[in-house]
């Protein structure tokens, strides 16, 4: 059968079956997308809306007509929609007496371009990204979910004989999994009582394509039918896509359950996992610091906890946070987890511009490191002669493109921001000490106290905030403080209480720089942690600020 006798005929029996449609829609099929739907005449002022009667609605109510007698739990009846769905497409035992939904089962796409299904050459597409990172996984949940349910209803006679070629095997199981993913509705529309992530299949509804600009209305009447109101009428001329809107999805979420992309996409984001146990983020969250709960993101309605299941992914030893250029509040609740997980030891305000100045640091290290692997070349799969090569999709090529240069683009605005930030709080300090400056201000110590405090010996410095401790205690020992530093000398005097640490790296410090001559063991400790705990030191350059008042 021809893809227009597909389509005229799903139409048809829509129409036969009571579906409502504006004159003036047409649908046809267009290249990388389907089945879609345009306005083929002028709409005369008319609202296009599509009405799709309770009868021919796929959903739960389905299960006894075509698997009678099995009693399903309500937690399990998105996964038996998924395998009626296998029964409906894939059951040949009938085939002499078509079911009710065959032309609308006919209708549905053979292959999803998720990369659930995308071959093992095409999966190096997405090397790297978290996409690529998480698909094994992904891949195990749907199987888990199919395997526990044949096992949970082993009992039911139509799942006793388990083969490959079963209606209900794996292969057919993921089909049906990416079809209710790519264009299932949530239930609770139409049936407001239903469990919060119930889905639905609306025929011929469904035929509608997806734009982030379109605006609709999605309702249901007192008799359950579903209706679709397309809102920005005034825009629509003669061969336009009527489009509907799925939601503020970003790429990642629409190739991984939609099989396609958006170049420039609004509500493209990245997600970014922190690794943080219960009671550290307990701890952050009694103290003001934003944590993202599960509504903060837009999930698939069937991706949400069931009853029972623990709610916030943010309590399970991880914090997700999804970065979207456009909305960017997340990045400075970022800023302060980090700021928290490395604030100062005497300064426990994760809010104290020292603080913060490291949480930037460290998110954008770690936003760095992920734009540094998604830029890496991809690894070609085979440069194994042994193996075949496996042809590359030049769709799903491209899709992983655009999908790879949307993170690329957020990781870089993010850099940007984060580099703003630094920035606008540096240039607030009003008291900041750098070496340059000391080397300014105090020539003192340059020409002679270091000198006589290592008595000529040649001393390495590993780092720029050695040299800094070393002024510190020279400083302090000699009792020499410039003027323009008296300041610093006034903070040591107020800290100094705070600063003992029992730890080897300021033992470590003394015992290589040999300074038992010059000082004691404690003196050292004390100036080590009063620099550590006042010093930003910038890992790009190793450039050393010591932070004073704000
Ligand atoms: C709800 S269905 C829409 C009807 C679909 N075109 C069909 O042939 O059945 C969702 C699927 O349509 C395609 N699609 C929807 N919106 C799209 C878009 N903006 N660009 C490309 N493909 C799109 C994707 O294949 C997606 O999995």
């Amino acid at each position: 059968m021809s893809e227009s006798q597909i389509v005229n005929d799903l139409i048809s029996w829509g129409e036969k079956n009571g579906i409502k449609i504006t004159k003036g829609l047409k649908f046809v099929n267009l290249p990388n997308k389907g089945i879609s739907c345009i306005a083929s005449e002028e709409l005369g002022g008319q609202q296009p809306i599509i009405e799709v009667p309770s009868d021919i609605i796929f959903c739960s109510k389905q299960i006894q007509e075509f698997l009678p007698g099995i009693e399903i739990d309500s937690q399990d009846s998105n996964t038996c929609l998924k395998i009626i769905l296998c029964k409906l497409k894939f059951d040949t035992k009938d085939s002499n007496s078509p079911h009710r939904f065959e032309p609308y089962i006919n209708a549905l796409p053979e292959i999803i371009d998720s990369p659930l299904n995308w071959n093992e050459d095409e999966l190096k597409l997405l090397q790297n990204t978290n996409l690529g990172n998480c698909l094994k996984e992904r891949f195990q949940n749907v199987y888990d979910e199919w395997f526990k349910f044949l096992e949970k209803y082993q009992n039911y006679q139509e799942f006793e004989t388990q083969s490959e070629t079963s209606w209900y095997n794996f292969s057919n199981f993921l089909w049906a999994h990416l079809i209710i993913t790519s264009r299932s509705f949530p239930e609770y529309i139409i049936n407001p009582n239903c469990p919060r992530d119930s889905v639905m299949l609306l025929p011929v509804l469904d035929l509608l394509n997806h734009s982030n600009y379109s605006k609709v209305e999605w309702d249901g009447n007192k008799g359950g039918n579903f209706i679709y109101k397309k809102l920005d009428l005034q825009e629509i001329e003669i061969g336009d896509e009527i489009y509907n809107n799925y939601g503020g999805k970003g790429n990642e979420e629409l190739l991984n359950g939609y099989g396609f992309v958006i170049e420039d996409n609004l509500f493209d984001s990245v997600l970014l996992k922190i690794k943080i146990d219960n009671e550290t983020i307990t701890d952050m969250a009694n103290r003001g610091i934003k944590i993202p709960q599960l509504e903060d993101y837009t999930w698939f309605a069937f991706d949400k906890p069931k009853e029972g299941e623990p709610v916030a992914p943010s309590l399970q030893g991880e914090v997700i946070f999804l970065i979207n250029k456009h909305h960017d509040e997340s990045i400075q609740d970022m800023i302060n987890i980090f700021a928290f997980l490395n604030r100062k030891q005497i300064h426990e305000d994760f809010a104290q511009p020292i603080n913060q100045l490291e949480g930037i640091q460290m998110l954008r290290n770690a936003i760095e490191y992920k734009l540094m692997k998604h830029q890496e070349p991809i690894t070609n799969a085979k440069d194994d002669d042994d193996k075949e090569k496996q042809k590359i999709n030049e769709y799903r090529k491209k899709c992983s493109e655009i999908y790879r240069n949307g993170q690329i683009s957020i990781f870089k605005e993010v850099i940007g921001k984060l580099k703003k930030l630094e920035k606008t709080i540096l240039k607030s300090g009003k008291k900041l000490l750098t070496m340059d400056k000391i080397i300014k201000n105090d020539q003192e110590f340059i020409e002679r106290e270091l000198q006589e405090f290592f008595r000529g010996k040649e001393i390495v410095f590993e780092t720029h905030m050695e040299i800094l401790v070393i002024w510190i205690l020279v400083k302090i020992r000699n009792n020499s403080f410039p003027v323009k530093c008296g300041w610093v000398q006034k903070m040591y005097d107020s800290q100094e209480g705070l600063l003992f640490y029992s730890d080897n790296e300021s033992d470590e410090f003394y015992q290589r720089l040999d300074l038992h001559e010059q000082i004691t063991a404690e003196a050292c400790n004390r100036g080590f942690h009063f620099i550590k705990s006042n010093v930003y030191t910038r890992i790009s350059n190793d450039e050393c600020i010591f932070i004073g008042e704000f």
